[in-house]
């Protein structure tokens, strides 16, 4: 079972030109495309007729020519052309999904489109900020059910036994997790007070000596989830510290789109 309700990273707004795609998110097969305009069109790929996936057909003037008998789709998805026919047969046309380009991604709404409130779209903060810098990751396609996934997001224990040579240290063996609960998500967590920054943190943070570290491990239904990483001078961190000007923050953002029930 999927949330439907909710926004899904359907590809890189770079992947997305004037050409017909299928994509697939929560099960459903999907033609993509992008209008000369500029816009992301995303709508239900079988044709009304005798379903051939839209995908195979062809693009004309922004609209979407089936390439079994020519009935042809505009962006909203209605059926515009029926060669050979004098009528456009009721109940001509495919869903379309509502989608929104943001931080670089195009985003899909899978359920109900009353309800797309792109202000619900999840917030990466200060990522137009110069004084932050920005590395972006590949898309990773994982044959596993993507709660799996959110599990591993939320869990910073493993860290001590998976990532012993760049982010564990003998602190994430042995400091208690804390957890917070809200209504949009969860979060575990725990500050490490006055031990030595983790091998792979210790080659970029800009002091020396002890420090305190926070992680910071936060899923955001259904499948958003956010890990931060404070690396601060010993003395400036925990849950009201005052930090310092050198301390390092670092935020990794993980998008995980359910494919299909496998
Ligand atoms: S299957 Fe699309 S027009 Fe016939």
């Amino acid at each position: 079972m999927f949330l439907k309700n909710a926004w899904y990273v359907a590809a890189w707004a770079d992947e997305i030109d004037y050409t017909l795609r299928q994509i697939e998110v929560l099960g459903e097969k999907i033609c993509v495309y992008r209008s000369s305009g500029g816009n992301v069109v995303a709508l239900e790929d079988a044709c009304p007729h005798r379903k051939l996936p839209l995908s195979m057909g062809r693009l004309n003037n922004d609209t979407v020519e089936c390439g079994y008998h020519g009935l042809t789709f505009d962006c909203s998805g209605q059926c515009i052309l029926a060669p050979g026919s004098g009528r456009i047969p009721q109940g001509a046309r495919v869903h379309a999904y509502p989608v929104h380009e943001k931080y670089e991604l195009v985003w899909i709404w899978m359920g109900d489109p009353i309800l797309s409130d792109t202000s619900k779209i999840f917030e990466v903060e200060h990522y137009d900020d110069p004084e932050w810098g920005i590395n972006r990751g590949k898309a990773l396609e994982i044959e596993c059910n993507y709660l799996l996934v959110t599990d591993n997001l939320l869990d910073p224990s493993h860290v001590a036994w998976v990532h012993q040579s760049s982010f564990g240290q003998a602190a994430t063996k042995d400091v208690p997790l804390r957890i917070t609960r809200g209504d949009q998500g969860i979060t575990v967590w725990r500050w490490m007070m006055d031990v030595d920054p983790a091998p792979f943190y210790k080659k970029i943070v800009e002091f020396e000596g002890h420090c305190d570290r926070l992680q910071h491990y936060e899923v955001r239904y259904p499948s958003t989830a956010l890990i931060r990483a404070i690396f601060t001078p010993a003395g400036t961190g925990g849950v009201d510290g005052p930090l310092h000007d050198k301390t390092f923050v670092m935020d990794s953002y993980n998008f995980m789109t359910p494919v299909s029930e496998g």
